[in-house]
């Protein structure tokens, strides 16, 4: 997925230095970072680098963090917690690394000011990110606080609901052009629908969003951060020329969906239907036709799906033609069922689950789809 995030923060007007497994980097000011926070669709949290070093014990850890200038980022009667992420033989769990650094941090405020700030697990203030791999250390104030994976728009959660990154994600990577119908089928809460949404109006996530971590740190200008939200808001568009359709066999998922779409202020620009996936509308003139069904992820529920992917396959066939089908699943035994041949399958992780996003052109006309061999 990061690769859909180093493009995205290139869309913004920055120059991605690096793009590995778990992120991108790149250098900027704590503007961009209010900037990338209040844009960002596919992203988790922005992390703002601070100091790296070697530590090969955690007394280290707490001696080389006792020497960063804390004063500098954070104020003496605030609020911070540690989050962190730690793979070596120096400590066996993570907690123990989170507390050493609230103590080289509380010691540190303790000795400049004579007062210690609060500290605890709530992220919705200052927050600080530890890294450490083997030996290397690197320490982050994590400008994002809660992270921006969600969008704050989904206060009913139906079934199984996607992540409001991954479902922006899936559909940033497939070839929706933003001008022509978007269909969603089997839409749950409607988190695909509704990023659709989203993007067609350029509406950025931070638009929904009040608190960020980066407000709580010492420099933060709300000058800044109010400038750039004006900015944001002055993309959005309130129309467009095209349809986006939602639909769910489930009245109470259409319900939640509805009320999400709300919460995101695209409800007018969403058609929700209740019924089965196959009966859903798909307006002439093409587009993208998105599912993501269950996949059965409980013993005994796959063999219940086979018939649901095979309808899928007929669904597209028959009812999508002139459109690009895409499918997210994490079974692809069972992504084997729907029987045409995908055009591209796109790797995700999903909690951990290796998830796909299949790919299916559907020819308008005469020509058929392939089927898969
Ligand atoms: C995995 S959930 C979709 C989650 C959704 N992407 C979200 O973010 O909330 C699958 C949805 O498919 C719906 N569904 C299952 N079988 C269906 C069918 N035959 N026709 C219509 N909807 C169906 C379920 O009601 C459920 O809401």
């Amino acid at each position: 997925m990061s690769n859909l995030v180093a493009e995205e923060v290139e869309g913004l007007g920055m120059t991605v230095k690096f793009a590995g497994m778990m992120g991108v980097e790149l250098e900027g000011t704590m503007e961009d970072c209010i900037k990338l926070n209040l844009n960002l669709r596919t992203g988790h949290r922005v992390l703002w680098h601070i100091h790296s070093f070697q530590a090969g014990h955690p007394d280290i850890l707490y001696r080389k963090l006792s020497q960063i200038p804390w004063e500098h980022y954070l104020t003496d009667d605030g609020y911070f917690s540690v989050s962190s992420y730690v793979k070596n033989d120096h400590i066996n769990h993570s907690g123990f690394a989170n507390l050493r650094t609230k103590d080289a941090i509380v010691d540190r405020m303790q000795q400049k000011f004579g007062r210690r700030p609060s500290s605890g697990s709530d992220d919705s203030k200052t927050v600080i990110f530890l890294h450490w791999h083997v030996s290397d250390c690197s320490i982050y104030i994590d400008t994002s606080g809660e992270t921006i994976a969600r969008h704050g728009y989904r206060k009913l959660p139906f079934k199984a609901p996607m992540q409001e990154s991954l479902a922006a994600a899936t559909i940033l990577a497939s070839r929706w052009d933003r001008k022509s119908h978007f269909v969603n089928p089997m839409c749950g809460s409607g988190t695909l629908a509704i990023e659709a949404a989203m993007i067609a109006t350029n509406k950025a996530p931070g638009l929904l969003r009040e608190n960020y971590g980066f407000m709580h740190i010492k420099s933060y200008d709300a000058s800044v951060y109010q400038r750039l939200r004006q900015e944001a808001g002055d993309k959005v568009t309130d129309k467009v020329d095209f349809q986006i359709i939602a639909s769910d066999m489930s009245p109470l998922a259409i319900d939640a969906a509805r009320k999400n779409a709300a919460y995101a202020g695209v409800e007018e620009l969403i058609t929700f239907e209740v019924c089965d996936f196959y009966d859903t509308t798909v307006p002439e003139g093409g587009g993208v036709a998105m599912l993501n069904p269950e996949y059965g992820e409980r013993l005994g529920e796959e063999e219940a799906l086979v018939e649901t992917y095979q309808k899928i396959g007929d669904f597209f066939k028959k009812k999508c033609q002139g459109y690009f089908g895409y499918i997210f699943t994490g079974n692809l035994t069972l992504a084997k069922r729907v029987g045409l041949k995908t055009k591209r399958k796109i790797e995700f992780y999903n909690s951990m689950i290796d998830c796909r996003l299949l790919e299916y052109e559907l020819y308008a006309g005469t020509r058929q789809v392939e089927k898969e061999e």
